[in-house]
């Protein structure tokens, strides 16, 4: 048994990083200022999109990106069932009705047919989630919107560095929101990011995020701006503080290496856990041109494994190694239970197959090929299925 205990998630953090915070701590200034300014533009630079507003969290920029779409009671907004609860949350908070479709029961990714099919008139929104690191049919989604007159936000919390199969990065095109949360390919302690190519939906957002305000306390302070400035419409108090913006920024440099490394281990559990009947890796999207590999995430069918999933992870923490679940439907839940008024639904079986029997194995830049060899030795000691069949 491992000697050390090995969390499932466990964010990246060098020398770097701490003289980035400590020098914040330092200069004065650590509420929102010029490094949350420079994060945003390094995402506005590598994505070529016109505008991006950091958050405090990806939640934060979605429930922004809601009310900046005026979303509220009678709307309907389309997303899946097989996401964080976060944004269906929001949602719902917003008095609007969350409609669930299904997902693929490989790529646990919504299909343009599935959204097209969930819409009626009284469709506001579509949110369709970018998972695991994999890039969803946004090709497909898009027409959809474009049709029939849909915004469409991106939920792609999982998804910063993912290209689509034609090359384009996720968040180049369109309005995306990503987390910055700990658990993410980066982090800014806690945090999100809203990126859009329309600069006056970006505005808006940019104005909510901040009470309404026609410029933000920054502005205020350093710019010599007017320091009685409006309220132009109520807002919110969802700023990113610079002590977390320079650690976004300084993790924002490193993301191509994280995500080498996060597919190199992704690859290497692939290929030792390929022939453990039961035992099932998500499938592959085409439309991922690149996937960032923010999870890896297995499926424990009982039937064939042996073993079901409490029972799989409670060996698996046994051995000192830590599992997730991403994600229980939400539809399960009991509030949705209790509030079956509260949200509608398609046929959800695939949504439930799967969340009946995920489960997030570790992956994180800093651990190493024995450590990936550790789990997979306790898979094969947890599940019986592997028994006799050839490491
Ligand atoms: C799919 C999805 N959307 C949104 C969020 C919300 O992100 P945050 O924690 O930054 O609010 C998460 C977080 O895990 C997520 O997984």
């Amino acid at each position: 048994m491992r000697p050390e205990f090995l969390p499932f998630a466990r964010p990246s953090i060098s020398d770097e990083d701490v003289q980035a915070v400590t020098d914040v701590l330092r200069s004065g200034w650590i509420t929102t200022g010029v490094k949350c300014a420079e994060l945003e533009a390094g995402f506005t630079d590598r994505l070529g999109t016109t505008s991006a507003v950091a958050t405090t969290s990806a939640t934060a920029a979605m429930h922004l990106a809601l009310v900046a779409l005026g979303i509220g009671p009678g709307d309907e907004v389309i997303t899946p069932s097989m996401t964080w609860v976060s944004t269906v949350n929001m949602i719902v908070r917003l008095g609007a009705t969350p409609v669930f479709v299904d997902v693929d029961r490989e790529t646990l990714m919504a299909t343009a047919a599935g959204i097209d099919s969930a819409v009626t008139d009284r469709t506001r929104a579509i949110i369709p989630v970018d998972y695991a690191g994999a890039a969803i049919d946004m090709a497909g989604i898009r027409a959809i919107g474009v049709a029939r007159g849909i915004p469409v936000i991106e939920d792609a919390a999982h998804a910063i560095g993912t290209r689509r199969s034609d090359g384009e990065e996720v968040g180049q095109v369109g309005t995306a929101i990503f987390s910055l949360h700990p658990i993410k390919t980066i982090t800014s302690g806690e945090g999100g990011v809203l990126v859009t190519d329309d600069e006056a939906f970006g505005e808006n957002i940019r104005r909510l995020r901040f009470h309404g305000l026609g410029v933000d306390a920054w502005e205020r302070g350093q710019q010599g701006r007017s320091p009685q400035a409006e309220v132009l419409e109520p807002g919110f108090k969802y700023n990113l503080p610079d002590m977390n913006a320079a650690l976004g920024l300084s993790q924002f440099h490193r993301l191509d290496e994280f995500i080498d490394r996060r597919r190199d281990l992704a690859l290497r559990y692939r290929e030792r856990l390929a022939s453990i009947p039961g035992l099932t890796p998500l499938g592959d999207a085409e439309t991922t041109g690149r996937h960032a590999w923010h999870l890896f995430i297995v499926r424990v069918d009982p039937e064939t494994a042996g073993v079901d999933r409490a029972d799989f992870m409670a060996a698996l923490k046994s051995k000192n190694i830590g599992t997730g679940i991403h994600f229980r439907a939400i539809h399960t839940q009991k509030w949705f239970v209790d509030h079956p008024d509260r949200w509608r639904g398609t046929d959800l079986a695939n949504t439930e197959w799967n969340s009946d029997r995920i489960c997030s194995l570790p992956l994180f830049p800093d651990m190493s090929d024995a450590d990936v060899d550790d789990v997979v030795a306790a898979i094969r000691d947890a599940v019986p299925s592997s028994s006799g069949v050839p490491a």
